[in-house]
């Protein structure tokens, strides 16, 4: 029987390319990689191409893409290498993973200490979590595409104001959450049900008890920006740039496993 052709691999946004890069730095005979909520599963695939042995997990909930789906089934038709995430369960063994990678994810989960240490038993000792998320204190909310909306209380205000701040910015009106108000009705249903913003002192309550943790905004932000990034060496420029990244899109959180 002819085996269909595979479709080509979505080219990596930035954020998923700067993680490859972490997979391609921590690969050695052995090793091992997993992207947590790896969405499309392109991150996967694409690292498994060049040559890294990753892995990903999904819950392919209830606000995952078809798409999504259909691209993991293509490339990983057995589900050897994309698993499901049930109740916040991994099904890989302890001690399993080098490296586990983790891009806009932690913003969805509300259980995140669930989560944490779900990632800290298949981690290695020694192994190293890098997750980047928006924080509540990000300006725009990337789902919306609107500033502060996740900060607005339920109710007819924000309504108003996400129609009128929607109807100014192009960006926000390319993100199709359907027409009318029950578009914006589902809009909203996403936000309120599927997003769970945290601040930094959150996210080190979390994460501190079990890992050795630093924030990298500096490291991401090189990467995103090589550019301005030459003036590294001015005074304060590591804060301006944690402060530009937490505003912008977030944090960049390390972890390693002690
Ligand atoms: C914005 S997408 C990012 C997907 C992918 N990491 C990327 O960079 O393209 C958010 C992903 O988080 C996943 N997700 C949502 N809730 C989750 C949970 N509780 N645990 C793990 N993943 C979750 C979704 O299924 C979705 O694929």
């Amino acid at each position: 029987m002819p085996v269909a052709a595979k479709p080509d691999l979505p080219n990596l946004r930035d954020n998923n390319r700067y993680l490859l890069d972490w997979m391609k730095r921590e690969n050695r005979p052995g090793t091992r990689a997993l992207d947590y909520g790896c969405g499309d599963g392109g991150l996967v695939f694409t690292a498994r191409e060049a040559g890294i042995d990753a892995y990903g997990a999904e819950t392919f909930y209830d606000g995952a893409r078809p798409e999504d789906l259909e691209l993991i089934r293509a490339f990983d038709p057995e589900s050897q290498y994309v698993t499901t995430i049930v109740n916040n369960k991994l099904t890989f063994p302890d001690g399993h993973f080098d490296l586990v990678v983790a891009n806009q994810v932690f913003e969805h989960i509300h259980d995140l200490t669930g989560t944490a240490n779900e990632i800290f038993r298949v981690l290695k000792p020694g192994g190293t979590l890098v997750s980047i998320f928006p924080l509540r204190g990000v300006i725009r909310e990337p789902h919306l595409c609107v500033p502060l909306i996740h900060r607005f209380p339920k109710g007819k205000l924000r309504r108003v104001y996400y129609k009128i701040a929607r109807s100014l910015n192009p960006r926000a009106k390319r993100i199709n959450w359907g027409e009318g108000e029950a578009g914006i009705d589902k809009a909203f249903w996403f936000m309120d049900n599927h997003t769970c913003y945290r601040n930094l002192r959150e996210i080190r309550e979390i994460f501190q008890p079990l890992f050795s943790i630093r924030f990298i905004e500096p490291h991401w932000l090189a990467y995103r920006l090589p550019g301005p990034a030459k003036l590294k060496v001015l005074p304060g420029a590591r804060l301006a740039a944690r402060v530009i990244t937490h505003l912008g899109a977030g944090t960049v959180l390390l972890a390693t496993k002690q």
